[in-house]
């Protein structure tokens, strides 16, 4: 049997080497229009940081695994094409700032119609709106060579930075489709290494609305307990404690109800905003403004954080400077897509602050170009003054000391393992007086804080 993945990028890649790697009888081609993306796959630094991930593709690559830009050759050669493209909001047009903008998989149905013979079975793998399938089916219909297909349906629920364990062990695979033949040559694949019982099969729009749904649930949980924060923080309440005390009750669970700076990500806002979409499309008002609000709560939940900074600065940040622990959107992953740090660093920018970042992960120039485009306009359009503020009010070091050395103020925006264990004694010495930090994910140890002199800030405590 051969695979061909379209879309070489957090969930294609991840999620075809683990194929790969558990069923060496497979051929794997990830194919990608990005040839830069495809010469990283193929060399000993991969396009992303994943934990794991550097083995499972060593394993597999050059065995079972290829990743190559070679589309067409690709699709003509698999049994069973995945499409893992990306599926952005739309920043323009019908539907802006909420549908999904659905061109990239429009061009790869109209692709594998263009190049295939004989029968394939497409599968979905990128987060679609409801319906998504019925768009790709009459598009490959059109195929005017014969050829015949199968759509499925199969999101993917990895999360980024525990990727590879997710993939090893996932609570569930979900297969959405209407031919029982074809859902079953897919469940064979997985059921290599998943528990047969932990393969379900739906139809198909109950598995594309259970991915949107699913993202949602877990956005919301985030947004709930964030909300509860903000209340916390106004009265002597301790978010950690009451996130422990109502996480014990069986229904509600403990996972999932850290209060932070906010969720970030490629999939939450995007799915929630595609899901509000859609209830407006089919008339249900009520439902797209219930759901609305787990976004709008999150944007108040960065905005309340950068503003309790300047706050507490003595209403003013100005030409002060402020080092930035953590810039993905989460630890473990250099993805900065949709990252709280970007919203907070730009507010902490439009007050003037100068900011020394650093994340372990993430590159220099892919913090400069979140920042501009964050400071840009609907349209894209960056104007002269912001580029020369992020110019002239960003820099970004190689280690958490660097960035701290004479601060007036250290803001963590990611939890990285390595920022619980820093010498803050030695941080204290070089920051300015009084040094103030705030920890926007409750990692660090308030009291041993306090204790070296520093005025700490927390999300949920109030001080
Ligand atoms: C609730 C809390 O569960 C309990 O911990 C608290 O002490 C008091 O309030 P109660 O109101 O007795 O208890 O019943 P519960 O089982 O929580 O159901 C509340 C309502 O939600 C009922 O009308 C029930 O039918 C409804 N419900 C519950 C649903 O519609 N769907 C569900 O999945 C669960
Ligand atoms: C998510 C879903 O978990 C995954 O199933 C889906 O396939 C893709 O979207 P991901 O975005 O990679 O995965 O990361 P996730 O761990 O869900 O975290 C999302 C954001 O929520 C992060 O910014 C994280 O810091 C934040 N978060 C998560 C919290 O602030 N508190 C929490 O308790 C959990
Ligand atoms: P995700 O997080 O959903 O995996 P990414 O943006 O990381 O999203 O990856 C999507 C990848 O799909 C990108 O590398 C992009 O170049 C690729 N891509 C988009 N459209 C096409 C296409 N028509 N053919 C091949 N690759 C594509």
């Amino acid at each position: 049997m051969k695979i061909c993945c379209i879309g070489a990028g957090y969930v294609g890649g991840p999620t075809m080497a683990m194929i790969a790697k558990q069923c060496p009888e497979i051929a794997v081609h990830v194919v990608d229009l990005n040839p830069q993306r495809i010469a990283a796959w193929n060399s000993d630094t991969l396009p992303i940081y994943e934990p794991g991930l550097d083995e499972v593709v060593r394993e597999a690559r050059g065995r079972n695994l290829t990743f190559s830009t070679n589309v067409d050759e690709a699709i003509a050669e698999a049994d069973i094409i995945f499409i893992a493209v990306n599926t952005p909001t739309k920043h323009f047009g019908i539907g802006a700032g909420r549908a999904a903008n659905l061109e990239f998989i429009e061009k790869c149905a109209r692709q594998i119609a263009k190049v295939s013979e004989g029968h394939k079975i497409v599968v979905e793998k990128s987060t679609l709106p409801v319906r998504t399938a019925e768009a790709i089916k009459r598009i490959l219909s059109s195929a005017d060579n014969g050829a015949t297909f199968d759509v499925l349906s199969n999101p993917e629920f990895l999360a980024e930075g525990t990727a590879i364990d997710d993939l090893l062990d996932p609570d569930r695979v979900l297969i959405g489709g209407e031919s029982p033949k074809a859902v079953q040559t897919l469940a064979e694949v997985y059921a290599q290494w998943v528990p047969r019982e932990k393969i379900l099969s739906t139809n198909l729009w109950s598995s594309e609305l259970s991915k949107l749904t699913a993202n949602a649930f877990l956005a919301q949980r985030v947004s709930s307990i964030n909300a509860i924060s903000a209340l916390c923080e106004a009265t002597e309440a301790d978010v950690d404690e009451v996130s422990k005390a109502i996480g014990t009750d069986s229904r509600i669970g403990p996972k999932f109800l850290k209060a932070s700076v906010g969720f970030g990500g490629s999939c939450f806002q995007k799915d929630i905003l595609n899901l509000v979409y859609l209830c407006e499309h089919f008339g249900l008002r009520e439902v797209a403004d219930y759901w609305e609000q787990v976004v709008i709560m999150n944007d108040y939940q960065k905005r309340r954080f950068a503003e309790r900074i300047c706050r507490t600065m003595f209403n003013t940040v100005s030409d002060k400077k402020i080092a930035i622990l953590g810039f993905a959107f989460k630890k473990d992953t250099n993805d900065t897509r949709e990252s709280a740090a970007i919203y907070v660093c730009r507010d902490l920018l439009r007050e003037r602050a100068r900011l020394v970042i650093y994340d372990p992960k993430v590159e220099k120039e892919t913090i400069v170009s979140e920042l501009l485009s964050a400071l840009s306009d609907l349209s894209g359009t960056i104007s002269d003054l912001d580029r020369e503020l992020v110019e002239s009010n960003v820099t970004v070091v190689d280690n958490a000391y660097d960035a701290a050395i004479h601060s007036h103020a250290i803001a963590l925006l990611t939890e990285w393992d390595e920022f619980r264990t820093l010498d803050f004694e030695r941080i204290y010495q070089t920051m300015q007086k009084p040094a103030f930090i705030y920890d926007g994910r409750n990692i660090l140890d308030r009291q041993a804080l306090r204790k070296i002199g520093f005025e700490i800030f927390a999300i949920g405590k109030s001080n």
